[in-house]
């Protein structure tokens, strides 16, 4: 609290009140010598002083020449208070859509799109394991939140599942990495019979990238035990290779998100 004073505040108003013990013509005859007294020192001290102005204190870490490398990094997110918490719903962190503009196609017939990073890390991915004899397929990237509804209420219904069940392998709208434009599905090319299910984790697509995929900044959002709960999904991968989607993801961990 008492940090909230301007320390030029504070200074002052510890000066104490002058005492009232000594008599009136001492007290002048002090008070006069004491002013004398200041207005020399004040003549002496003030050239001094003015090269040690606040301003010239604040420059000097700027003029440092390791100021700037032993500055501690600046958080990528702090929480605005202690009771900040992920804005969840059924295990699932909140995203916002990505702007279809900043999306390109990652599939031959183009249907399946990725923000650009992603996309473009993707291609070179995929390219390099076809060389490695590994056939990758997307099945599923970009989604909006209206194709989102569709599968999670749609399937949730054929299949005669309450939410919470539906919810362990399928985020709600608005609350799945598809809408990001960073998170991809995929499947092997050669064994289309695992596509989406956790036997893909037996497919050399799966091992390939295990080993490779964070090379080209994808890594595997849920992975088996996952601290938000949802389903092992072998097949369901994540960009996190520029700042944008490190943020996305890493931020909406510890905050609310809402900024992609
Ligand atoms: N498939 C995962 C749960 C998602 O949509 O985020
Ligand atoms: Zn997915």
């Amino acid at each position: 609290m008492y940090d909230d004073i301007p320390e030029a505040i504070r200074q002052s108003a510890s000066v104490k009140e002058p005492t009232k013990s000594n008599p009136p013509i001492v007290g002048l005859a002090l008070g006069a010598t004491a002013l004398g007294a200041i207005a020399i020192a004040g003549l002496f001290f003030l050239r001094p002083q003015a090269s040690n102005s606040p301003q010239s204190v604040t420059q000097q870490p700027s003029t440092s020449p390791t100021s700037a490398t032993s500055a501690p990094p600046t958080p990528v997110a702090t929480p605005a208070n202690d009771n900040s918490k992920p804005d969840q719903l059924l295990g699932h962190l909140a995203y916002n859509e990505a702007p279809p503009s900043e999306l390109e196609p990652i599939s031959a017939d183009g249907q399946i799109k990725l923000r650009k990073a992603a996309a473009i890390a993707y291609r070179q991915m995929a390219e390099d394991a076809t060389a490695a004899g590994v056939r990758l397929a997307p099945l599923s990237g970009f989604r909006s939140k209206s194709d989102q509804t569709d599968l999670f209420f749609r399937v949730k219904e054929q299949r005669n599942q309450g939410v919470t069940k539906r919810a362990e392998v399928s985020a709600p709208p608005g609350y799945s990495e598809h809408h990001t434009g960073y998170a991809m599905d995929i499947g092997d090319a050669d064994r289309p019979d695992t596509n989406l299910s956790q036997s893909f984790e037996n497919t050399p697509a799966f091992e390939w990238l295990s080993n490779h995929a964070a090379q080209y900044s994808f890594e595997l959002s849920f992975t088996r035990d996952n601290p938000q709960g949802v389903s092992y999904e072998p097949w369901h991968w994540r960009f996190v290779g520029d700042e944008q989607s490190l943020e996305t993801f890493y931020r909406a961990q510890h905050l609310n998100p809402g900024s992609n």
